[in-house]
């Protein structure tokens, strides 16, 4: 047997005709990994070489087709392998290893016809394409950077080579030698010794923590007080839940006043949750300066000493917002009773605990990646570690991610297929006391872990092998202020700021027919400046959902809620008094820039929570918030790759907020508005070409909402007008528009639009 370095490497060369001159450092490697084996049987010749073959398969993807072939034959007959199945399947493939692909088809219980579609490639096929590679050094990999050719085959001989010294002893071998811990106590599996040496970074004492705002809670406590017990509980409640785990919220409706309670509620619970935090970053992902200037380039009165954007304002990431009917069906709803909100938020929180390889088991790790915001990301360092790509790259792994594989393998943690399609949008029906409870259980917490539930409906002890610990809230360990405290903290000082208008400014009308259309090209803030006071009856409009489309887009979200704070602080002072602004936007994801700006930053926005807060700051009361429900909705987010285990779950998102503002003061009765508005979005893809020629309108449900409560003769306006949606659906209904668009060909499309669509309707009438 073989027990130097040189003489692998001599084997090395041999099994794969190639004449790899090993540098220093990796023989270096290759030959302590090789004395730290000593005493443990090396793999025969034949298996050292079929491992080899692996290799090659595995690092170059070579059964990347055969794999897809099998995936899409699978599919067919609706089985879904999860992660760990996947995995398996792929190292049956690479090993050829027929065999062991029946052995997991039987144990899977999947169906036997998939044997017929386990066509690995062959030895000499991997060589001759291992070579081909070698020769040109092409590749269609994301982690390959560019190179030139012998430095590309470096890279894939010293990934080649180490991970053909770690196969040639078995696995134990190799753990021991480059985890010490390993020798105190041996866990074949990595989660045990994860478990056994990581067990604080593991912990999973309060692995859901679950309230529910009780109507006693509203109706006994003031609500300044009640916010600030709340604002307490969340804080207290981010040092108590374990990292990467779920606090869930739920709130009924009630009436705040003459307020929508439970919608400001909603926002200032989103709001504290995810930015109570103020911490000075010391990571080098932080840039606050480059926000600073940022920032200040766009909001020239901005007070940097008060902005303090040293600061960085974390907590949990918002994840989403069920709306709960207790009965019935959205469409067939006549009692417009709103239902419960359920809030959901993730814990990731920085944790530098160092946690070794899953595949070598080795320490000498690096950390310097986040795959997202408070997420660790390590790579391998270890130039023996099997897992390390073609391209040399160490394997690359997170705590967060390594705890939801694991569930996967877990039979108790199977989340049963009625749960699922049942919790598939963020709009349920037929919800009783029980549902969340068990769905909170299920999805968001693992076999065997604590949850918390205060103020629970439910009195048991154990749940799905879950133990319950249940509490009442206690509004006594409120502290007094912190609401307070934390809306009057720097965040805010980024972008409630007044803007002035510029002076001597005009508002530039585009002309055309109809004389009780108004359109204005430009910037609304500046335009309605130019409005006279208390001259408009209502407004309606869908802003741009910050950076979603390319037509507008903001440095970070301090910039863009500066202008939406100030486009709707215009708004309020043309409105006439106890006249209706209706909100349409969205809680979609995107990055708000304002910690970081890579992909690691995309997240769930909280606009929704945004608008509220600044609205209310201007003056608008909040009356409501109209679940516009989108229908059933396409999109990937709820697809869990087959893992039907925890935190793989997500809903779609089918609903949108329509946020019903009103100026205070008048005399006008109010509006009685739905709860929910059933309306398809507006299809403008036809065969691949927008036909509408706006990429983002709203349906003429939206402004209907409002006209269709208002009179002959009064005046609407949409500040974001884009194709003219509003303008165009209030002419039907004989009420005067101002349009306001910032892209003349919008200011355009909008108004050819109206023209068509006005001689349709005259031809009509003529025909009628
Ligand atoms: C979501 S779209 C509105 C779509 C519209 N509801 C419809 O049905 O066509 C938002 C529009 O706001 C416009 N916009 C962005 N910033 C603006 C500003 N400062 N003033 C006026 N319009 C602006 C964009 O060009 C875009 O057309």
């Amino acid at each position: 047997m073989p027990t130097d370095a040189h003489v692998m490497l001599r084997e090395f060369n041999a099994w794969l005709s190639v004449d790899f001159h090993a540098p220093p450092d990796l023989m270096a490697a290759a030959q302590d990994a090789i004395d730290g084996c000593k005493g443990w049987p090396m793999h025969t010749e034949q298996e050292r070489r079929r491992r080899l073959i692996a290799l090659i398969n595995g690092k170059l993807k070579l059964n990347k087709d055969p794999m897809r072939s099998l995936l899409d034959g699978a599919a067919r007959s609706r089985i879904f392998p999860n992660y760990h199945d996947k995995t398996e399947i792929l190292e049956c493939l690479d090993f050829g290893d027929e065999r062991r692909f029946h052995h997991w088809l039987a144990q899977s219980g999947y169906e036997n016809s998939l044997a017929l579609q386990f066509i690995p490639t062959t030895a000499s096929e991997s060589l001759e394409r291992f070579h081909q590679l070698l020769r040109t050094g092409r590749v269609n990999r994301t982690d390959a950077r560019s190179c030139d050719l012998s430095e590309r085959q470096t890279e894939i001989f010293r990934s080649l080579f180490g991970s053909f010294i770690f196969y040639a002893f078995p696995a134990e071998a190799m753990h021991r030698h480059f985890n010490h811990d390993c020798n105190a106590i041996y866990r074949d599996n990595y989660y045990q010794h994860l478990l056994a040496f990581h067990a604080q970074a593991l912990h999973r004492d309060s692995a859901l923590v679950f309230l529910r705002v009780t109507q006693e809670m509203i109706d006994g406590l003031t609500k300044i007080d009640l916010r600030d017990a709340l604002c307490t509980f969340i804080c207290d409640t981010y040092d108590r839940l374990a990292n990467h785990c779920v606090l869930a919220v739920q709130l009924p409706p009630f009436r705040d006043g003459k307020e929508d309670g439970q919608w400001r509620l909603f926002s200032d619970i989103v709001l504290y949750a995810e930015k109570h935090r103020e911490v000075h970053l010391k990571t080098g992902y932080f840039r606050p300066r480059e926000i600073e200037r940022a920032t200040s380039e766009h909001i020239p009165s901005l007070d940097t000493s008060k902005a303090r954007f040293d600061l960085a304002n974390e907590g949990y990431f918002f994840r989403d917002c069920f709306i709960l009917l207790t009965s019935g069906d959205i469409t067939c709803r006549c009692d417009n009773q709103p239902g419960d909100i359920l809030l959901l938020f993730d814990k990731h929180a920085r944790d530098e605990t160092l946690i070794p390889c899953p595949a070598c088991r080795s320490r000498n790790v690096a950390g310097n990646s986040y795959p997202a915001l408070g997420i660790r990301g390590w790579e391998c360092r270890n130039p023996i570690c099997p897992d390390r790509s073609a391209f040399d790259r160490g394997n690359r792994y997170s705590l967060s991610a390594l705890i939801k594989q694991e569930a996967i393998r877990s039979e108790a943690d199977q989340i049963p297929e009625w749960s699922l399609r049942r919790w598939k949008l963020d709009l349920i029906s037929d919800i009783d006391d029980n549902a969340v409870p068990d769905m909170l259980i299920r999805h968001y917490s693992l076999h065997g872990d604590t949850v918390i539930f205060v103020n629970g409906t439910c009195r048991t002890q154990e749940m799905h092998g879950r133990r319950i610990v249940h509490e009442i809230f206690d509004p006594t360990k409120a502290v007094k202020g912190m609401h307070e405290k934390f809306q009057s903290s720097a965040l805010f000082d980024r972008f409630v700021i007044d803007r002035m208008p510029v002076a001597n400014s005009v508002a530039a009308l585009v002309p055309h027919r109809s004389q009780d259309a108004l359109v204005y090209h430009g910037d609304c803030f500046e335009v309605l400046s130019r409005l006279p006071d208390a001259s408009i009856d209502g407004a309606v409009t869908s802003p741009p959902y910050y950076n979603a489309r390319s037509y507008t887009t903001w440095s970070n979200i301090y910039c863009y809620l500066y202008d939406m704070y100030n486009s709707a602080r215009a708004v309020y002072r043309t409105l006439k008094p106890g006249s209706y602004y209706i909100f349409n936007i969205f809680d979609y994801f995107d990055n708000e820039n304002g910690i970081v700006f890579s992909a690691m930053g995309k997240k769930r926005m909280i606009l929704g929570a945004y608008i509220i807060n600044l609205f209310r700051r201007i003056g608008f009361g909040l009356e409501g918030n109209v679940a516009w429900y989108k229908g059933k909705v396409e999109g990937k987010r709820n697809y869990n790759q087959g893992n039907r285990s925890p935190y793989y779950q997500a809903p779609l998102n089918c609903w949108e907020h329509c946020l019903i503002f009103r100026k205070p003061g008048g005399t006008s009765c109010a509006y009685q508005f739905p709860v929910f508005l059933d309306a398809k979005p507006v299809y403008k893809i036809v065969r691949g070409e927008n036909v509408l020629g706006h990429t983002a309108p709203f349906p003429n449900a939206i402004p209907e909402l409002l006209i269709s409560r208002m009179h002959t003769g009064m005046c609407v306006l949409d500040p974001f007008s884009g194709s003219m949606t509003t303008g165009r659906t209030v002419h039907q209904h004989g009420v005067a528009s101002i349009s306001i668009e910032i892209l003349k060909e919008y200011c355009e499309l909008g108004i050819r639009l109206l023209e068509k669509e006005t001689q349709a309707s005259l031809q009509k009438d003529l025909f009628a």
